[in-house]
């Protein structure tokens, strides 16, 4: 996932860290990458999506000594005190994930959507600047490219949100570069483009399309496709985005207070997930059905990374297809 070098680096100081959303989807994979590295992780969860199962696949998959060193703390980044005590206990690094994330739950729900993902957003970077901690990280997202045309999509070049969600993240966006002009905090916001992997919630009416169609397949539903199938996305395998959260927290100053696509650089459509997934889960006679688009959906995704490869060192190792294949077999082994 690393290189050895930089994965050494790491592990020759024990620092703390701060994962918002630890028992979520990509927190919980952050939370394994870092005990296993060694350090000490604060982790902070309301369970709003999130699940303690997620927590306890961690603890088996680390070594007791690596799990001493974790402590979790069940709390609301909407809360400031929270996030104020959390951040002045010596943290060094904090990697802020914890938001309400799904296009269509912003759309059925904008005010909780904001209250969560601003307001929440902001409580941890004021409780973060005045902690002075070493750095600031947090998940932005490739819906803020919104109707702009342009592929592949490149950082300073963006269209208008076509989602609350969208709004919630571009704002984050705007606070941490206000934050790096006014009072010198500079952050580092990482645009995820459909993250995928284990521990990504198959149920609820908001989840995500990998877990929802692998489960579907599974069980022999037939899959809805939403519009033609020719939506495109960069699907971008968990491990990348955890190799971006770790690289983007060492940056150097010059690298900060900057946003940065986290992708692989790949287009695959709908049709073709669909494809790879039934052949994969050995079921290439899977049914899918084509419905009406999804109101908020931008209709293209691809990400140019150029800029996180040159300033972060940041290198993809999986790519889409062997990430579907991990995928596939971590879902396979657990049903
Ligand atoms: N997965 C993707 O493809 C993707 C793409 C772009 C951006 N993102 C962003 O990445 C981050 C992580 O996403 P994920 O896919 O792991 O989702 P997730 O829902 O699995 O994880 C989010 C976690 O945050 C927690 N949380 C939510 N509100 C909270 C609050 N007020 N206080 C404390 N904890 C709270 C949830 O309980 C959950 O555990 C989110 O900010 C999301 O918007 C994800």
């Amino acid at each position: 996932m690393l290189n050895a070098h930089f994965e050494s680096a790491i592990q020759s100081n024990t620092d703390t860290w701060l994962i918002t959303g630890v028992a979520g989807f990509i927190g919980s994979n952050l939370l394994e990458a870092l005990l296993g590295l060694n350090q000490k992780v604060i982790g902070l969860d309301n369970f709003a999506t999130g699940h303690q199962s997620n927590l306890d696949a961690v603890r088996k998959a680390v070594t007791p000594e690596q799990w001493e060193r974790f402590r979790f703390s069940e709390g609301d980044i909407c809360n400031a005190e929270t996030c104020k005590m959390l951040v002045s206990q010596n943290v060094d690094y904090v990697l802020h994930q914890a938001a309400l994330g799904s296009v269509p739950r912003s759309i059925h729900d904008p005010i909780a959507t904001n209250l969560n993902n601003v307001s929440g957003f902001l409580n941890m970077l004021v409780a973060s600047r005045d902690a002075k901690v070493k750095s600031f990280v947090y998940a932005a997202s490739s819906s803020t490219y919104g109707d702009h045309p342009g592929l592949p999509k490149v950082e300073d070049q963006i269209g208008k949100p076509l989602s609350p969600y969208a709004v919630t993240k571009y704002v984050n966006e705007l606070y941490a570069d206000v934050f790096s002009t006014t009072y010198g905090f500079r952050s580092i916001g990482l645009r995820y483009f459909n993250v995928f992997g284990p521990r990504q919630d198959p149920n609820g009416p908001y989840a995500a399309v990998i877990p929802k169609w692998i489960e579907q397949i599974q069980n022999r539903q037939t899959v809805q496709i939403h519009g033609d199938g020719q939506t495109s996305r960069d699907f971008c395998y968990v491990e990348n985005a955890i190799q971006a959260n770790l690289l983007a927290a060492k940056a150097s100053q010059e690298a900060k207070g900057q946003i940065y696509n986290v992708a692989v650089g790949h287009q695959t459509s709908l049709n073709e997930l669909f494809e790879a997934l039934s052949e994969l889960m050995g079921n290439p006679q899977a049914e899918c059905v084509h419905g009406e688009f999804r109101k908020g959906d931008v209709r293209h995704s691809l990400a140019n990374i150029d800029k996180a490869r040159r300033m972060l060192g940041y290198h993809p190792e999986v790519e889409c297809r062997e990430g579907l294949r991990r995928t596939v077999e971590y879902y396979l082994a657990k049903f």
